[in-house]
């Protein structure tokens, strides 16, 4: 494992910010594996793992080691009479294995073509979109304990998703290395096409996991950005989730609020359609600002510091919160050292 110091972390994470780590590494191996965690006992400084980059802001450098993960492989690992079994390393790239998946005739990834970032980072968020998380497909992962080296199985409900949550990332956050993920893949599929927009852009063709990833594909291109082109992290904001009284209240006063109704009786409300109602779609502020096309995701226009990325994000959480009385919440991991 070769460490390197005062390495620059642009080309790491999808804002392309620049900003540096202390010491960093890539991790291509189980043998890594053990080499990163014997070097994190000894040195005792914080470890930050990365995948694709694509959900995390940076507001200055870090002070610890930055270890990216480029495990690969995808393989599968069984079959019964309903589903077949994938298995696939952490450091695979998400779409290129949502990709295999659809052009090996599997199907269950579809609706989640083209999410930025890798197979290990997957479950941290609990990635969704278009009426899919990944906690309807993920049969199980295997972490090591980053304390103690075990490698460990969690089945799908050890896991504890919710929307763009999981155990990792609400219970045991900074404890686990995800080394690989395990769908199942259903022999005989329910297709997911009612969430807006699908239905109407597959036409008139045939169903399959083919058409509805193709169709998704044209439909995230259609209305996010490329970060190869563009900086930025996908939504910055999650959809927040409102009591029925607080959301009675707004939808008398809005009737064109949409809401989706949740466990607990929650609403989950559009945090889009919130900010563009506080008029910051396409604004810019320096080199940061709010996509044209999609009010929930910031961008990065040219050399935008985290700062500055960061100072938007707050001046919307404090106009939404002036306007609605609703706090919104961050979804990428901010590091500020
Ligand atoms: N809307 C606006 N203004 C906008 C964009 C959207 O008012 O600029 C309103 C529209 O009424 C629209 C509604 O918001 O009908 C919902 O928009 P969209 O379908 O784009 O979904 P979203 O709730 O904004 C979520 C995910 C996305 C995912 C899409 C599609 C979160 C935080 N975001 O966005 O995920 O692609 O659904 O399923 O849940 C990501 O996590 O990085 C991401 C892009």
């Amino acid at each position: 494992m070769n460490i390197q110091k005062n390495h620059s972390l642009k080309k790491y994470n999808s804002f392309s910010v620049e900003t540096k780590s202390r010491y960093f590494c890539q991790i291509a191996s189980n043998d890594h594996i053990d080499a990163l965690l014997e070097w994190r006992q000894q040195s005792r400084l914080p470890l930050l793992l990365l995948g694709g980059g694509s959900n995390i802001l940076f507001i200055n450098d870090y002070q610890g080691m930055t270890a990216v993960i480029k495990t690969k492989g995808i393989v599968i690992v069984n079959e019964d009479s309903n589903y077949t079994y994938i298995k696939a390393s952490a450091g695979e790239n998400w779409h290129q294995f949502v990709r295999w998946t659809v052009e090996n005739g599997y199907a269950g990834l579809e609706n989640l073509s083209l999410i930025p970032g890798t197979v290990g980072a997957a479950p941290m968020q609990n990635i969704g979109a278009y009426g899919v998380e990944l906690a309807d497909v993920l049969y199980e992962l295997e972490a090591v304990e980053l304390s103690t080296g075990k490698r460990k199985i969690f089945s799908q409900q050890e896991c504890l998703f919710h929307y763009r949550d999981s155990f990792f990332k609400a219970n045991a956050f900074g404890q686990y290395l995800i080394q690989s993920i395990t769908i199942k893949s259903p022999k005989k599929p329910q297709w997911k096409i009612e969430y807006s927009g699908v239905k109407e852009s597959l036409k008139a063709q045939i169903i399959n996991a083919e058409t509805i990833s193709n169709s998704i594909i044209a439909l995230r291109q259609s209305k996010l950005p490329d970060p190869v082109v563009i900086g930025n992290a996908g939504s910055f904001f999650k959809n927040p989730l409102l009591s029925q009284s607080k959301w009675q209240a707004l939808k008398e006063l809005h009737p064109d609020l949409s809401g989706y109704p949740q466990a607990d009786e929650l609403m989950k409300t559009s945090a889009a359609w919130l900010i563009d109602q506080c008029g910051w779609k396409g604004k810019r502020k320096g080199n940061a600002g709010v996509y044209k096309k999609h009010a929930l995701v910031l961008v990065n226009h040219g050399d935008a510091s985290g700062e500055e990325i960061w100072k938007i994000a707050n001046d919307i959480i404090n106009s939404v919160n002036d306007k609605f009385g609703i706090k919104l919440e961050v979804e990428p991991r901010v590091i500020n050292c």
